[in-house]
């Protein structure tokens, strides 16, 4: 077709007389004369919500005051799929304020409700004007005088789930399921304000050992009932498998976050007369004997009231269901080394005891605090056989007097047994005198008081601070470790240690179970992972707490099933917690007392706010 023939069709349609021509032109007379304007009052309508730019919206009262705004379809389709979902809600001028990245909401079906979580949030223009232009910024900062309604602010919705009202033989209960229902548009956007739709709809368990309180970007989630705030509870009962403290917990955050304040806190929640727990192959019901490593003598102090506390506290505390107050069965195990003293921080009674060197018959790596190569610890393993097989007195300075002597060094390299230069090595770092100091002191020996350490509904402390060596202090938490793990997974191991449900406390977990450390850490590790691997049949429960857990074994680090992560400020320390992404981001910014709990078998990842007074003293 040519240019020409174009234009001719062009005309022809443009031609006075066409139907729609003519129309459009009468149109335009009419307009022209003004009197009959169809679009004159919408157009004055304008003009005045321009001026005084209120929205003259009758007051609801249909219990949507409340409402965020509403599901729209105005900007994004609504979708949701198997892999995610794209719901956009408006939000009314009214609530913006209310809204952060995190809130929870609900958006009602009718029969069931759609339970979301904001993930983004967004302005867009609501008139076309160029905002990023030197005269408007400059009059701007002069006088601001734009409002929120020349904006839309819209929240996008990651549902959680579809809460819905399952019947059950025992009446109706609320459940959740998969979010498989797309919500209708203009259907409003609501916040959660019953206690129950929230625990269902994060999957938290109503009861169990309180940890905290819920909250989003460290503002506690409120809601209508009272107390208004959302207790989060760990699982503590056979339901549905083992109580959790048996697949173990961590506490990590920097120094100074809050550690032991929350690890008092959780840890007293153990300790209460009806917490009891089924050992496997045994129909009795023991409450659990807490041990706790205590590198800075704090948890003596479980012994001892808070004197803080006020009789608030005392109220919500029983509302909640939080155990508080002195744990008066609280002793504290006092390793006597030569040259020490303890003083104490508590009025907790004390008991001394000490480590025989009989326990390094199986136990090598004990005489060896800062590690041996292999094939030192071949040697070693084969100069205490002949040590112990040898009759009198099988102390420290027994087996020193026999290794450091001129006729067995030649009769084990002579022989072959041990190569000249490992058996050199043995006998330097054997000989330490820091070792003499820990064996076999006056006190009684730490085999004779499993007993007295090792009881049900009893709170045992090993405080190390007050030595001043800290290759002892690792010798003495190193040694009490091996020990409740041995006997817990040797079939005839003590009965005070297999037959008691344990919660093995140990602060600066890093330190003893580092994945770098030598053959030393290795042996003590691998025991560690096993005994970790059968907590819950033999009623183990650890309870790690670290600033570094970047530090701590895999295999080990792989057991622990809920992870506390306080503030840290550590990029490496951040991506081993390997939580979502949406979490990562707030680890550096959690104030003291705020943590992210990811505990897949518990619940949902969240963010609670622990207590804020320490229910035992802390000091
Ligand atoms: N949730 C909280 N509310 C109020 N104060 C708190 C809270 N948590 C901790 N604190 C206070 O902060 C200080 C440090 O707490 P804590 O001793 O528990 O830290 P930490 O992480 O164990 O430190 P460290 O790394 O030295 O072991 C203490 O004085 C404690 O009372
Ligand atoms: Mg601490």
């Amino acid at each position: 077709m040519r240019d020409e023939d174009i234009l001719a069709f062009v005309e022809r349609n443009d031609e006075p007389g066409t139907e729609g021509n003519k129309n459009k032109k009468e149109e335009h007379v009419l307009l022209k004369e003004g009197s009959e304007d169809p679009h004159r009052e919408e157009q004055e309508d304008f003009e005045d919500y321009e001026l005084d730019r209120e929205i003259n919206v009758p007051p609801m009262n249909n219990g949507m005051q409340n409402a965020f705004g509403i599901i729209t379809t105005g900007i994004d389709p609504l979708e949701i799929t198997e892999a995610g979902a794209r719901i956009t809600g408006y939000i009314t001028t009214t609530r913006r304020r209310d809204i952060r990245l995190g809130t929870y909401v609900i958006v009602p079906y009718g029969d069931e409700d759609l339970f979301a979580r904001i993930w983004k949030l967004q302005y867009l223009q609501e008139y076309v004007v160029d905002d990023a232009t030197e005269i408007h910024s400059r009059r701007m900062l002069r006088f601001n005088h734009t409002d929120e309604v020349d904006y839309k602010f819209l929240a996008y919705l990651d549902p959680i789930c579809i809460l819905y009202e399952q019947s059950t033989s025992k009446g109706s209960i609320l459940a959740r399921r998969m979010g498989d229902r797309i919500p209708r548009p203009n259907t409003p956007i609501m916040p959660v304000t019953e206690k129950m739709k929230i625990q269902t709809g994060l999957n938290i368990p109503e009861e169990g050992i309180f940890l905290g309180h819920l909250s989003v970007g460290g503002e506690l989630v409120k809601t209508h009932a009272v107390p208004p705030t959302v207790p989060y509870y760990l699982r503590n009962d056979y339901a549905m498998g083992d109580p959790l403290i048996f697949r173990h917990m961590l506490v990590c955050g920097s120094t100074g976050t809050g550690k032991t304040f929350l690890t008092k806190n959780i840890l007293r929640q153990f300790m209460c007369e009806d917490n009891r727990y089924n050992l496997r192959g045994s129909q009795e019901r023991k409450n659990p004997c807490l041990v706790v490593m205590d590198p800075q003598d704090e948890y003596s102090q479980l012994f001892e009231n808070n004197p803080d506390l006020t009789s608030d506290n005392d109220f919500t505390f029983r509302a909640e269901k939080v155990n508080f107050g002195a744990c008066k069965n609280t002793r504290t195990f006092v390793a006597k080394i030569d040259g020490e003293v303890y003083k104490g921080r508590s009025r907790a009674e004390q008991i001394e005891f000490t480590i025989p060197f009989e326990m390094v018959r199986n136990n090598s790596w004990l005489i060896a605090p800062v590690g041996m190569t292999e094939l030192q610890y071949v040697g070693v393993d084969l100069l205490l056989d002949d040590f112990f097989k040898r009759s009198g007195q099988h102390t420290y300075s027994g087996f020193m007097n026999f290794i450091d002597d001129d006729d067995a060094r030649d009769h084990y390299v002579e022989s072959g047994k041990i190569h000249e230069s490992s058996y050199d090595g043995i006998v330097r770092r054997v000989k330490n005198r820091a070792l003499a100091r820990v064996f076999d002191q006056p006190a009684k020996s730490i085999t004779e008081i499993l007993g007295q350490i090792f009881r049900s509904g009893q709170v045992s402390v090993f405080p190390t601070e007050y030595i001043t060596s800290s290759c002892i202090r690792d010798l003495i938490t190193l040694t009490l470790m091996s020990m409740i793990v041995d006997n817990k997974l040797s079939t005839s191991g003590e009965a005070a240690v297999k037959g008691t449900p344990i919660i093995l406390g140990l602060d600066e977990a890093h330190r003893y179970l580092a994945k770098a450390g030598g053959e030393h850490s290795r042996r003590l590790i691998s025991k560690f992972a096993d005994a970790a691997r059968q907590g819950r049949k033999e009623g183990l429960g650890l309870f790690l707490i670290t600033q570094d857990p970047q530090d701590i074994d895999e295999t080990v680090f792989k057991q622990i099933n809920t992870r506390i992560i306080l503030n840290l400020s550590n990029d490496a320390a951040i991506s081993t917690m390997k939580v979502k992404k949406e979490f990562e981001k707030r680890i550096p910014y959690l104030k003291k007392g705020q943590m992210i709990i990811q505990s897949p078998d518990n619940s949902d990842m969240v963010e609670i706010v622990g207590l804020s007074k320490c229910v035992v003293k802390h000091v």
